[in-house]
């Protein structure tokens, strides 16, 4: 049997899903049940009845998942998907934050630990962002958490006060303003697309800023045929495959590397998605302590994005 019908003959005799993130590589994007941003994940995971959920994607999405569906098993291909971002915010060190400054309220970024959610009053993704910072008391200093880009970003549109975790994605810092300008002026009649964890002098330069959904509607609907794309190369297989019609620029990162691939989301693979089938683990786990408290700022974050 080759390895995409033991995949489909696993996922039936297991009554498994397979939920993708974009920055998986093409042909695991191409056998998920579901494709989406990590707000459209995290929906996906508590809705789904399956008793078992694969999650191509990293360490702090499968813990999501486990905390707003308990009762699936939640497997994640490979443990070591970890996230450069979600470990800048260590729990012990944001735990310190809130002895330090009780009357702060917490919003943290979906890209942290069960811990560091646990911690916090409220999550955010980055299609959410503007909607639940605005709703975040006005009478409480609030600390955005740990992603001081798209903190510093919804500062600007929310026009809201916040202190910022100094903490940032290795993917999206490492794009070159330098080589994004020789790309405009390579491209002129390319539009700039990106994501809000890149840096503000970056995002000065794009015509199109949100979540990776977003990208990708804004690609599929708008009128222009060329984008030169700020984010996780992965995105592209999707954008390609949505508007085969137009023309896709990859935006540079500062060396001459392949990092604006995320190390973390590339480490799964076909084989470790049946491997993880067959066996039942990589299993994920999160104590019944922190699992309560993250579900509520999770659960808080739906119900202010509705
Ligand atoms: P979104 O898909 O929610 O935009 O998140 C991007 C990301 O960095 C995930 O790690
Ligand atoms: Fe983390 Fe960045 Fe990779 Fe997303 S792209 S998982 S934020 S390191």
């Amino acid at each position: 049997m080759d390895l995409l019908d033991r995949i489909l003959e696993l996922k039936r005799s297991k009554n498994a899903v397979i939920l993708a993130h974009y920055y998986q590589n093409p042909e695991i994007q191409d056998i998920a049940d579901f494709i989406g941003d990590s707000l459209e994940l995290a929906r996906a995971a508590k809705s789904s009845q399956a008793e078992t959920i694969v999650f191509a994607g990293v360490h702090f999405m499968a813990e999501g998942a486990k905390i707003l569906n308990p009762e699936a098993k939640v497997l994640l291909p490979d443990l070591r998907a970890g996230c450069s971002l979600s470990d800048s915010c260590p729990p012990h060190r944001l735990q310190a934050f809130r002895k330090a400054n009780p009357d702060h309220f917490v919003i943290s970024y979906i890209n942290c630990s069960a811990g560091v959610k646990a911690l916090s009053d409220v999550i955010c993704t980055s299609s959410n962002v503007l909607k639940i910072v605005d709703k975040s008391p006005k009478n409480r200093p609030i600390l955005f958490a740990p992603d001081r880009n798209l903190g510093a970003w919804a500062i600007k549109k929310t026009g809201r006060t916040m202190d910022l975790w100094p903490g940032s994605c290795m993917v999206h810092e490492t794009f070159s303003e330098r080589k994004l300008i020789d790309l405009k002026t390579r491209y002129p009649q390319a539009k700039v697309i990106a994501h809000p964890e890149c840096e503000p002098h970056y995002l000065d330069h794009a015509d199109f800023i949100g979540s990776t959904s977003a990208l990708l509607n804004h690609v599929t609907e708008s009128p222009e045929l060329e984008f030169i794309v700020a984010t996780e190369a992965g995105i592209l297989h999707q954008m390609k495959k949505r508007a085969p019609n137009k023309y896709f620029i990859p935006a540079e990162p500062n060396q001459n590397c392949a990092c604006n691939e995320c190390p973390f989301m590339k480490l799964n693979t076909l084989d470790a998605i049946a491997a993880c089938l067959e066996t039942g683990g990589p299993e994920i786990h999160v104590p019944a302590l922190v699992q309560k408290s993250a579900r509520n700022a999770l659960e808080l974050m739906l119900e202010w994005s509705q």
